[in-house]
């Protein structure tokens, strides 16, 4: 099921808001390659790898920009919110290890249960990223970038 922006997510900084949204469209981007081939998901094997790639750059540079933001404000918990966020960077750099390497991306049936995980992951992980962690900064954010 593809996630939908909701006036709930906003931060109400534009750059942050902006970045949330296209963070979401990348999910839905995986979902999409997964659903429209899941039949033959290792035919598709580029396909799939770029599009974990493609949010896992886009997630590191959210992130580094919403760090330089807080940092800016000076946000009193800005070191456990970057933890977070350094434990999401280690948790994908993982999975898409464990998708380029071995020979998962040759089993068809591993692909669709390794996709199935991974999508669920991202989703819950990102809403509740933004509806805990990056609300929790909201207040303090006098300075935009
Ligand atoms: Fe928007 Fe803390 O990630």
């Amino acid at each position: 099921m593809i996630a939908n922006w909701d006036t709930k997510f906003e931060t109400n900084i534009s750059e942050i808001d902006s970045q949330h949204k296209k963070l979401f469209r990348l999910i839905n981007q995986i979902e999409s390659v997964y659903e429209e081939n899941k039949d033959h998901l290792s035919k598709k094997s580029k396909l799939l790898v770029e599009a974990v790639s493609e949010l896992e750059d886009y997630t590191l540079s959210h992130f580094l920009i919403e760090e330089r933001v807080m940092e800016l404000n000076q946000y009193p918990d800005l070191e456990s919110h970057k933890k977070q966020h350094d434990r999401f960077t280690d948790k994908i750099m993982e999975l898409k290890n464990r998708l380029t390497s071995g020979n998962l991306l040759t089993n068809d049936i591993e692909l669709s249960q390794f996709f199935k995980d991974l999508i669920g992951f991202l989703r819950l992980w990102l809403t509740n990223h933004i509806l805990k962690e990056d609300m929790n900064y909201k207040p303090y954010i006098k300075l935009d970038l």
